[in-house]
């Protein structure tokens, strides 16, 4: 596997799962479901997963005995949509075998390509875009009739904020819940604002009853979603007015807060944060609640000024330094994480120099970093040349990549002789005697396991480590 390819399986959360709810077996129509890309896919499976079951479908993970195979798609990267190409090529195959099957599109790769996967490539059977899928049930039966089914509309209001999504993971402790979709910003590599459309937010007593939940059923830990979540507002117009003077308003640091209520055993989490958008009342409130946990996904992308603005992110490398600053001040330990781009249309040596220095000035603790990859339609393909060399990004990526290695080993290496707090997510992969967890910070630690399971909260002293995983031992439970 390619260096650039392991960051981004990395990126994608390993490889693709196939998710499933073995515990449903009384419907007798069988939904096969696979998911790339974000989490926000992930989650999103899951409200596809919830209007599937209520049209009497129950998930299974063995594809041979399925009636119905969907599979969430992800367009971010060009290898992206090769890998789910290959994968679709496969069911094709079932296909000829088992012609009554359906087999099915889902997410931004749906919305990008719309029905050209259904008539050049005939590789489907039915194409559902990211705000279609309360109308899957529909689709599938047209298909039933023999027709090809297409929904790609996008919404300026779907939320899917009343559809109580089923839980396709087996750990049951961390939950994603998606708190607004779409993306206004207009990046100018990214795809995503013309997969997912325009950005609105999710009613918030939706989704603090969905947190709580998620905690009654022996949930321990959400994570809030959207592209920019410090642009999350309910009831205030884009121009920040009031909508309706009646109700009360809500913005992310609100939300955070309404959510870290709901128990001080609940841990709060949320990505990603924007760096133009995200302001010192967030960093309070996190800094406000010991459940909220000391971490930030805040992406840079480029350590140069100009290329930002040609990458149209709307922040230059001293606001982006400014506001690391805060972090740092408000939430003197708080865990930064980052996103970073090579090879973006015109980078220069210098240029690429000014990220090597960034990322010496901030100490990433953990870092996901891609080569540019020209993306149709986006505002980069239409003005810019992609006129980076392939070679040359790939070395600009092993440079970045080997300095987020060592900060990451550094930063690691400061956690050794600490006491932390860690919420144990299960088994670890290494040993039956070992389990794993994260700490606030979102370090993994691995540990001997004592009498202790997962979703309990346990204080486990650190004293090794990789620059990827903790290795420790509980001293204390909580
Ligand atoms: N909304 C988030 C990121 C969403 S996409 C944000 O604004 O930060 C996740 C990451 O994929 C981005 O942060 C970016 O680093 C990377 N990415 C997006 N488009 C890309 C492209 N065309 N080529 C390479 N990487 C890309
Ligand atoms: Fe893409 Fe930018 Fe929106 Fe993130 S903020 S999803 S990078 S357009
Ligand atoms: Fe991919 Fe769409 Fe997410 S392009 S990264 S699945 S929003």
């Amino acid at each position: 596997m390619s260096h650039e390819n392991k960051v981004i399986d990395e990126a994608m959360q390993g490889e693709a799962t196939m998710l499933n709810d073995s515990e449903d077996t009384t419907s007798k129509k069988k939904l096969f479901i696979e998911s790339y890309g974000c989490q926000m896919n992930f989650s999103d499976s899951e409200v596809v997963a919830s209007i599937m079951k209520n049209d009497g479908y129950a998930t299974t993970r063995n594809v041979d005995e399925a009636d119905v195979v969907l599979i969430n798609t992800c367009s971010i990267r060009e290898n992206a949509e090769t890998r789910v190409r290959n994968r679709l090529t496969e069911f094709k195959k079932k296909k000829e075998d088992n012609p009554e099957l359906v087999v099915g599109i889902l997410g931004c790769m749906a919305e990008r390509l719309k029905k050209n996967l259904l008539e050049e490539e005939k590789l489907v059977d039915l194409v559902a875009g990211p705000d279609a899928y309360r109308d899957l049930p529909n689709l599938i039966e047209e298909v039933g009739t023999g027709q090809k089914a297409v929904n790609v509309l996008l919404s300026r209001d779907e939320t899917y904020a009343d559809i109580s999504p089923v839980r396709l993971d087996q750990g049951g402790i961390s939950a994603f819940v998606t708190i607004m979709r779409g993306c206004d910003n207009m990046c100018s590599f990214c795809v995503v604002p013309f997969t997912r459309g325009r950005e609105r937010s999710r009613d918030p007593h939706t989704i603090v009853q969905e947190c709580r939940d998620l905690f009654e059923k022996g949930y321990r830990e959400v994570t809030l979603l959207g592209q920019n979540v410090d642009s999350y507002r309910w009831n205030i117009s884009s121009k920040g007015e009031i909508k309706d003077p009646s109700q009360p308003t809500t913005n992310f640091a609100q939300l955070m807060e309404m959510v870290a209520l709901v128990s001080p055993e609940l841990r709060v989490r949320f990505s990603t944060s924007h760096p133009k958008d995200m302001t010192d009342d967030v960093l309070e409130i996190m800094a406000k609640y010991e459940n909220i946990c000391p971490y930030i996904h805040l992406p840079v992308q480029s350590g140069n000024t100009d290329c930002l603005y040609r990458m149209n992110r709307g922040y230059s490398r001293e606001w982006y330094l400014e506001r690391i600053d805060a972090i740092k001040r408000i939430i003197p330990d708080c865990a930064i994480s980052t996103d970073i781009i090579t090879g973006f249309c015109g980078e220069t040596e210098e240029e690429h120099q000014d990220t090597l220095s960034l990322m010496d000035a901030v100490q990433y603790d953990f870092a996901y970093m891609f080569k540019y990859s020209e993306r149709p339609k986006t505002l980069a393909e239409r003005r810019f040349a992609d006129d980076v060399p392939d070679d040359v990004k790939g070395r600009r990526l092993n440079e970045i990549i080997e300095k987020q290695l060592a900060s990451s080993l550094s930063s690691n290496k400061r956690q050794i002789g600490t006491i932390q707090k860690v919420l144990i997510e299960g088994k670890s992969k290494r040993s039956d005697e070992h389990l794993c967890g994260r700490t606030g910070r979102n370090s993994m630690v691995i540990f001997p396991k004592l009498d202790c399971e997962k979703g309990q909260y346990v204080m486990v002293r650190i004293d090794e480590c990789t620059s990827a995983t903790l290795m420790g031992e509980i001293v204390s439970k909580c």
